[in-house]
This record gives C-alpha cells, sequence and structure tokens, in this order.
C-alpha cells in the first residue's frame, strides 16, 4: 500500500469531525422542533423540516470527508473497514469503533429516510430513533479520541452541545404538546372553514365543476 500521510490530512480530520458534531447538534435540535410541532407563526413547521433535512445532507458529507481523511492518513492505520465495521481499526480501536457505530447508525436513519414512501410509517419513526443513540455514541468517541475536545475550548464546545442536545431530548419527552389541528399558521388553508359537501344519491360529487367551495368558503366565479 502506498503511504500517504500529510499534517493537512490529520487537520481535516479534525476540523471536520467538529464540523459534523455541530451540525448533527443542528439537525436533532431541528428535528426535535419539527417532532414537537413547534413553527407556524414566523416560520412553517415545512420550512424547519426542510432545513432540517438539508443540514443532514452536509452533516453526511462532512462526516465523509472526515472518514476518508482518517482512512487515507497512513500516519495512523485505521483501514477501510472500519468505515462500516467496529472493533477492527488496529489504532484506538474501541474509540474509532465508537465512530463507526455512530455512523453505521445515521447511516441507516439517512437510508430509511430516503426509503420513507416505501416503508412503514413505524418502521421509518422506529428507525428514526437511532439518531439519539448515534449522537451519544459520536460524542463520546469526539471526547475520547480528538486532539482539539481534549483542550479547554474543545471540552467547551463538547460540553455546549451535549447540553443542548439534552435539552432538546428533555423537551421532546417531557414537554411535547398534544396534537394540533395538523396545519400550521402559515399554511394557506389554516383556520379557514373545511367545505362539507352535501352527499348525492348518485355518489359522484354534488357541485359542477368551477362551482366548488375555495378555502374562503365561497364558489368559483
Ligand atoms: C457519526 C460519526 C462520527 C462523528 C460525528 C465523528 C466526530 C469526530 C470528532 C468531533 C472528532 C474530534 C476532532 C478533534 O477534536 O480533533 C473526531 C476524531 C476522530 N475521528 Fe471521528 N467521527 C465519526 C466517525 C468516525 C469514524 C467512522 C472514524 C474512523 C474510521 C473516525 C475517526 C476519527 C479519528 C481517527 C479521530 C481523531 C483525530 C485526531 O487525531 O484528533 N471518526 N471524530
Amino acid at each position: 500500500m502506498i503511504a500517504l500521510t500529510t499534517p493537512y490530512l490529520w487537520y481535516s480530520t479534525r476540523a471536520t469531525g467538529i464540523v459534523a458534531i455541530l451540525l448533527l447538534t443542528l439537525v436533532i435540535f431541528l428535528g426535535t422542533l419539527v417532532a414537537n410541532r413547534i413553527g407556524g407563526t414566523y416560520v412553517g413547521r415545512f420550512e424547519i423540516n426542510e432545513l432540517h433535512r438539508s443540514l443532514s445532507i452536509v452533516a453526511v458529507i462532512f462526516l465523509a470527508i472526515h472518514i476518508v481523511t482518517t482512512v487515507i492518513d497512513s500516519y495512523v492505520a485505521t483501514g477501510w473497514f472500519s468505515t462500516v465495521v467496529p472493533f477492527v481499526s488496529p489504532y484506538k480501536t474501541t474509540q474509532v469503533a465508537l465512530g463507526t457505530i455512530a455512523f453505521d447508525l445515521i447511516l441507516a436513519v439517512w437510508v430509511s429516510s430516503l426509503l420513507k414512501v416505501r416503508i412503514k410509517n413505524g418502521t421509518w419513526r422506529f428507525i428514526h430513533w437511532f439518531s439519539w443513540v448515534s449522537y451519544v455514541t459520536a460524542l463520546v468517541h469526539a471526547a475520547l479520541i480528538g486532539t482539539d475536545t481534549k483542550g479547554t475550548s474543545g471540552l467547551l464546545f463538547v460540553a455546549f452541545c451535549a447540553g443542548a442536545v439534552v435539552m432538546a431530548a428533555l423537551w421532546r419527552f417531557f414537554g411535547r404538546p398534544t396534537r394540533s389541528g395538523g396545519r400550521t399558521a402559515l399554511s394557506p388553508l389554516a383556520g379557514a372553514p373545511r367545505p362539507t359537501a352535501p352527499k348525492s344519491k348518485s355518489g359522484s360529487t354534488p357541485f359542477p365543476r368551477d362551482q366548488r367551495p375555495t378555502s374562503k368558503g365561497k364558489a368559483r366565479r
């Protein structure tokens, strides 16, 4: 195998690891906002959900760079298998394995979300719970193996991320509001009375095509 090492690979591993943790913290926080049905006054729940999804893609890109720069840097021997199979890295076996487990769980969450329309909602929700486990595992990985996480500012950073996610978890489990009407205040149909169509004997729609009630409750002209 060709030996490839430069301090820039190591810097990249460290920088992308820190950015990935920061993004994952934001992703979990936004996901909690969506799950707890926050949004509607200034920003709709749809927009928060879109931000949650987009940031998760950016987080996975940073993770991919973090992992590739780790593996191709021959200064420490981790090996390609350690990217998906835990406990096979000759370098810091347990600490790297925690990162691998976190990455595997994130992949499961990500793939299940890509297949969301093809799998049962209950299955998707069950797999989505893995994101909490994945986050904790990733944070322990970072705290145990990181160079920057050993310093005071690094420790403060880890504590800040952990604190934000603990608050989100507590709020998610204990502060969950009851189910709303299912529409956000930004929805164009929010607050509009639902048109109730009288039943016709034939079972077909009672309104001629261009006289159906609109969201304002009046027939179209
Ligand atoms: C969800 C998955 C992962 C996350 C969020 C993550 C995040 C991090 C963070 C934040 C650090 C600390 C950076 C520093 O303080 O210097 C770190 C370090 C490290 N990670 Fe990961 N990591 C993940 C997966 C992996 C995997 C799968 C591997 C190996 C194949 C890996 C290898 C390393 C190594 C070798 C270091 C030490 C870098 C140094 O010497 O400072 N990580 N990771």
